[in-house]
């Protein structure tokens, strides 16, 4: 019996990967490497002295995917293979639209056919669009504001018809927050490709001297310091999040969605400070306009994840600094040698 992890050598499945080892859960992982590097599942390897079977395959390739099914005694999907980059969705809707969607559905017929009904799905908090207010629970309206959340409201909207037609099905949607930070051992962690998008990447890449400078993306919100507020969550708070949505699946539970955030929101600035804090180095920043697309603030209302699931964030903000930061500098250029 083994529990299927799509895109598990990218960031927040590689983490999730080793916490599945960890308490002796199998598992085989499925990755085309379109955003990873093999030197991920190696790393997985060295921190948990465990083996996995790997699939190189792209899950829009049926075929392969079936040979995957035929070949294990697949019992859960843990669906995190996708394109996640907001500006690239915009650019290239059409990639975002097949690569996501297309995908999760092939997924599901390949699961329906094998008789595997029991999914964990990779949603964002970004299905709450430009929230009216904070903290955000589950029930709140639902919106988009660009092709990649829109793909994620979709693939939500599609997993809701599956279990009406099907109620076999056991599907949990967790809708992430602001992932963060990085093992403790500093051997795996967030490698994105170029220029990070991302506010915790870049200021971790200021602080090795990578990056000269970070662009604070408006001053003038209505928040605390007038910076974009958000709810940071270390990644391994995240993965743990994964093992408990796994026992309740296992329960059939229909269909049920979860925010994993910490329930607290930091500014920008906030992080900037703790960043230095936590390190010692200096982050140097200039104000710069709003981002297109940005909202103010954006953080958890987390009490369900603790009643329904029995989890909740554990890790501080030093500690995902920290680790960060330690990632950061064992790892300078990433997954590259
Ligand atoms: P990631 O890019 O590091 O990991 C995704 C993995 O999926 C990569 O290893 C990639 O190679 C693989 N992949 C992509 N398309 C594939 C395909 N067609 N077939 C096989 N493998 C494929 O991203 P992540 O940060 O680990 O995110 C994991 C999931 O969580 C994604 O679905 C993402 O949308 C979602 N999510 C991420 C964040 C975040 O900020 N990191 C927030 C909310 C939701
Ligand atoms: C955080 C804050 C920025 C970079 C995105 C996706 C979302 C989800 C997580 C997948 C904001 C500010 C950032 C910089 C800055 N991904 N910032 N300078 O925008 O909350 O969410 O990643 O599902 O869908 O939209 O995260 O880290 O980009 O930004 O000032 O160089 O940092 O304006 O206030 P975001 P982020």
């Amino acid at each position: 019996m083994a529990i299927l992890v799509t895109g598990g050598a990218g960031y927040i499945g590689s983490h999730t990967c080793v916490e599945l080892l960890n308490v002796g859960e199998e598992i085989v992982i499925v990755d085309n490497y379109s955003n990873s590097k093999p030197k991920a599942l190696e790393r997985i390897r060295e921190i948990t002295k465990k083996d996995f079977k790997f699939y190189e395959v792209d899950i829009l390739d049926k075929e392969s995917l079936e040979k995957v099914f035929s070949e294990n005694n697949i019992t859960e999907v843990i669906h995190f293979a996708g394109s996640k980059a907001v500006g690239e969705s915009v650019a290239k809707p059409l990639m975002y639209y097949h690569n996501n969607i297309t995908g999760t559905l092939v997924l599901c017929e390949v699961m329906a056919k094998y008789n595997v009904k029991k999914l964990i799905f990779s949603s964002s908090a970004t299905v709450y669009g430009m929230p009216k207010t904070v903290p955000i629970t589950e029930d709140f309206p639902l919106s988009t504001t660009n092709p990649y959340g829109t793909t994620k409201l979709m693939i939500e909207r599609i997993l809701e018809d599956l279990i009406v037609a099907d109620p076999n099905w056991s599907i949990a949607i967790l809708r992430y927050f602001n992932p963060v930070g990085a093992h403790k051992s500093g051997l795996i962690g967030e490698d994105p490709s170029g220029i990070p998008n991302n506010l915790m990447p870049y200021i971790s890449q200021v602080g090795s001297g990578k990056l000269k400078c970070l662009q604070v993306f408006g001053n003038d919100y209505d928040t605390p310091d007038g910076t974009g507020v958000r709810d940071y969550i270390h990644v391994v708070d995240l993965s743990l999040g994964h093992l408990k949505a796994i026992e309740i699946v296992r329960k059939q539970i229909g269909i049920e969605y979860f925010n994993l955030g910490t329930g607290k929101g930091y500014s920008v600035l906030d992080m900037v400070k703790a960043y230095e804090k936590a390190t010692g180095k200096e982050i140097p920043y200039v104000i710069a306009p709003r981002r297109p697309g940005d909202i103010g603030q954006c953080y958890a209302d987390p009490t369900k994840a603790k009643e329904k699931l029995g989890w909740e964030a554990t890790h501080t903000l030093e500690e995902m600094c920290e680790d960060t930061a330690r990632w950061q500098s064992m790892n300078p250029n990433g997954y590259e040698d």
